[in-house]
């Protein structure tokens, strides 16, 4: 009877992540989304405790410490992580999190094999489940460390890299046909030894522009692995949680590497962000650059009729996205129509910038997708690129040499007047040079990037 009711509450479960998932997709929906995926935990988690108070051989309130014991830690890790984290660092808070969901596909997987029967099918969950689960744990750990700056983003390129990729494999097949002849714990061992290589290698080779694909491959990875993990345990739910993580983690890669003109095959296998590339680039000589102060540019706004803003990455880094709203604002006040341009990959997560701004309260309607604008440059009067580098970055389209050459970029030199706001020459995330920067439509306004809005503000 009970296990029945489990079932029932999974299916209902199981439904509030799909449609927490499809409130997601839109932000006027996300918060309903939210509640909808946090309600299907909750019955998930109240669902499973009792299903283990029933199946447990220990006295009921052992296991049920246990729980509470596993819960509470989890609980505070949780909370003081996501307490304390910045928005800038939510992608290595998510590889963290990856990590955690690989090592706990491994250990599933060996507790499935010592303590329970042996039979084929389930030789080869518990094979998969703990190669996927290893690949990840090792992958995101090396993307943890990477995004937060504590090994170096460059990409390691070890001779014949492709060769110890594909061998990797090949191995790994070879000891899944010894694990289903003889299934002893060897071939399991020896393999775990090797998907543990293979995922840090796989992430290792990959550098700098490349990490936001390599983060949503890992969540893709990660919700296998959880398939997986529900293959072995008999657990529904995961085996649908689980497939919905793996497919939407694919899908967003598939997204993303769309939105940087990059084929996936080519980020697993590339080297890109490598430091030749950034060497060479930053040997031409582009001539000299314009700059000016806030009033200058506060100017320039007053004379205008209609005005884009493309953020980026150093709108997040300076907390620029409240006196961004105040300065649209004023700018709508004055009859001056203010609009959004949008990079897919802009910032350091998918939908950062759209975040930050709605954070901001700025009007969703006015915030559009690059495709949405990239047309509407040649009438625009002043583009301000607040703190975006690599995502305006002409070379990507006239360069055909440059490392981030084929990807797809906001257009904004086709604009009247151009008006950067960065802290230095400096490059940006992928560490190209950027000619924008040198072209005669285009004005350097130096400083912190909310600085310079307050003082625009001030100006105005
Ligand atoms: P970036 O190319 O990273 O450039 C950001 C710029 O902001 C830098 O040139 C920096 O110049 C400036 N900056 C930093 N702090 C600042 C501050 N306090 N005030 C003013 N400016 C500041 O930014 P982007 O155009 O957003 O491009 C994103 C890049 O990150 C792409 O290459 C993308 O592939 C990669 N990436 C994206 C994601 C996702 S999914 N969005 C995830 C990981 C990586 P100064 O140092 O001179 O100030």
């Amino acid at each position: 009877m009970l296990t029945q009711l489990v079932q029932a509450v999974y299916v209902i479960a199981a439904v509030l992540f799909v449609l927490s998932l499809a409130g997601l997709s839109k932000q006027e929906t996300a918060r309903r989304g939210n509640i909808l995926g946090m309600s299907g935990m909750a019955l998930a988690l109240l669902a499973t405790i009792a299903l283990a108070l029933q199946e447990s051989e220990r006295a009921v309130w052992v296991t049920l410490l246990l729980i509470a014991l596993a819960l509470i830690i989890g609980l505070i890790v949780g909370m003081l992580r996501a307490r304390t984290i910045e928005m800038t660092q939510m992608p290595e808070l998510i590889a963290m999190l990856h990590s955690f969901v690989g090592l706990a596909a491994v250990l599933v997987g060996f507790n499935s094999y010592l303590t329970e029967p042996v039979a084929a099918v389930h030789l080869v969950e518990v094979f998969l489940g703990v190669l996927i689960g290893a690949v990840t744990f090792t992958g995101s750990i090396v993307a943890y460390l990477k995004l937060s700056g504590r090994t170096k983003s460059t990409p390691l390129m070890l001779p014949g890299r492709n060769w110890l990729n594909l061998a990797a494999i090949v191995v790994s097949l070879g000891l899944l046909a010894w694990f289903l002849v003889v299934p002893t714990l060897l071939p399991l061992i020896l393999m775990t030894v090797v998907a543990l290589l293979l995922g840090w290698h796989l992430v290792a080779s990959i550098g700098g522009g490349d990490m936001p694909v390599v983060v949503s491959m890992l969540n893709s990875y990660s919700g296998w692995a959880a398939a997986a993990a529900g293959f072995m345990l008999g657990n529904n739910l995961l085996i649908i949680t689980g497939a919905l993580v793996g497919s939407s983690g694919a899908i967003l890669s598939y997204i993303m590497c769309k939105a940087m003109n990059r084929s996936f095959i080519s980020v697993i296998l590339g080297g890109f962000g490598a430091e030749g590339g950034t060497v060479a680039a930053s040997d031409k000589d582009y001539g000299d650059y314009h700059e000016i102060k806030a009033d200058e540019a506060a100017d320039m706004l007053k004379n205008a009729r209609s005005v884009v803003i493309t953020p980026g990455y150093g709108m997040a880094v300076a907390k620029a996205q409240y006196p961004v709203a105040d300065l649209t604002q004023s700018l709508r006040k004055m009859g001056i129509q203010v609009r959004f341009g949008v990079h897919p990959v802009a910032g350091r997560l998918p939908g950062h910038m759209n975040v930050l701004l709605a954070e901001a309260k700025v009007p969703y309607d006015i915030v559009l997708e690059m495709d949405e604008i990239n047309e509407d440059f040649e009438d625009t009067d002043v583009v301000l690129v607040i703190g975006a580098n690599d995502t305006v970055n002409p070379a990507a389209i006239d360069d055909p040499t440059s490392p981030i050459a084929g990807m797809p970029v906001l257009e904004v030199w086709k604009a009247g007047q151009v008006i950067v706001f960065k802290r230095s020459m400096a490059t940006g995330y992928a560490g190209v040079q950027n000619p924008l920067f040198f072209k005669d439509n285009t004005a350097m306004l130096f400083g912190d990037a909310k600085e310079q809005v307050e003082n625009i503000i001030k100006a105005l």
